[in-house]
């Protein structure tokens, strides 16, 4: 039996301007555009390998070792679409073997918990949708293959990327023009860095879908925030990147943060993804950046208590002085310090 297979990682990316609502719930359009960074392979990712052979019975998914419905109807909505553009491919090339007719075998594993606001849907769909286009050697561009992976999760869209990207919403009612850009790649800032504080990795009680659908419902708040806050914020954090001005992509990336979760907790009944600890690492963010008299490091979070922090990598030790002294000793890691110690610690590293 031949059959044929493709394999890709699709990493994580961590929105710094939050996609939270949607105008149309089937094609998942949004009611913003939104920004995101997408982080490096190496850490989080999720690999997927694809198959497919005239002898397949059914389409199976396995995702992290078990197997998993395959017919929901986002995952059917990416197949149907990525079929289709390989039946077209099919029928300008006669020569070409007849894949879009055959079941497939989807195989996803994360390196990360899954559904603990790490975006795992966004790195599972993104993967998913890229395994497959390359094993049907689809000619359409990452943005256009970035609208298959869109309808699966939203933010899955802008993890076809890597570097900074931005989703912008488009106005088609189609939802044609609804896709994912690249701002700029990783090697265009690569000083920037980013750590994950997994805060809990318990999956979240209200799933970002069913979240976005009751802010958008009962929230008053969430219509300045698309209308008047959003719209700036985009252009502001975009030039941000571009020209990489760290104290101006961090304040936005916080303010961003923050309004985002005062929308949550302005729904009705209001939604908590933030717990004490992950407020407790928002003031102490605040404190570093007053401590050094700059903005070393910006916080972010998405629909759980798990902090995103981005830095640059100059800064790093500066930043994980705190980071050691606030969550304890990490192995090889023997020196514990008082705030006032800090600056004689980093002369010292300075020098
Ligand atoms: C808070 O992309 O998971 O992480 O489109 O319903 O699958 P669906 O939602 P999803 O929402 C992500 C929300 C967010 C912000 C973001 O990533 O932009």
């Amino acid at each position: 039996m031949t059959i044929y297979t493709a394999s890709v990682t699709a990493p994580v990316n961590i929105a710094t301007l939050k996609y939270w609502g949607k105008r149309d719930t089937k094609l998942n359009l949004p009611t913003n555009s939104s920004i995101s960074v997408t982080l490096s392979q190496d850490d989080l990712r999720t690999l997927t390998s694809a198959a497919t052979a005239p002898e397949f019975e059914r389409d199976t998914l396995w995702l992290n070792g078990e197997p998993h419905s395959i017919d929901n109807e986002r995952t059917q909505n990416c197949l149907r679409d990525l079929r289709q553009l390989r039946k077209e491919l099919e029928s300008k090339d006669t020569s070409l073997p007849t894949l879009s007719q055959w079941k497939l075998h989807i195989v996803s594993e994360n390196n990360f918990p899954t559904a603990a606001g790490l975006a795992s849907s966004a790195a599972g769909f993104a993967a998913l949708v890229s395994a497959i286009a390359k094993l049907y050697q689809l000619p359409q561009s990452t943005s256009e293959i970035s609208r298959i992976a869109r309808k699966g999760s939203g933010s899955a869209c802008r993890s076809l990327f890597g570097g900074y990207v931005a989703w912008e919403m488009g106005t088609a009612e189609d939802g044609h023009d609804s896709m994912a850009v690249q701002i700029a790649d990783s090697s265009d800032w690569p000083q920037m860095k980013a750590c994950v504080l997994v805060v809990s990795d318990i999956k979240k009680d209200v799933s970002s879908t069913q979240g976005m659908q009751l802010t958008v419902a009962t929230s008053e708040l969430f219509k300045e925030r698309i209308e008047h806050v959003v719209p700036k914020r985009f252009e502001v954090m975009r030039k941000a990147i571009v020209e990489k001005d760290f104290a101006s992509f961090a304040k936005e990336t916080m303010m961003d943060s923050n309004s985002f979760h005062a929308t949550c907790l302005d729904s009705f009944p209001p939604i908590f993804y933030m717990n004490d600890t992950s407020k407790h690492i928002i003031s102490w963010c605040h404190s570093i950046n007053q401590f050094y008299g700059e903005t070393i490091v910006a916080y972010t979070f998405d629909a759980g208590p798990n902090a995103v922090l981005y830095y640059l990598a100059e800064n790093e030790l500066k930043l994980f002085a705190f980071i050691y002294k606030l969550f304890g000793s990490v192995p090889g890691w023997d020196k514990k310090f008082t705030v006032g110690q800090l600056e004689a610690f980093n002369q010292q590293f300075e020098s």
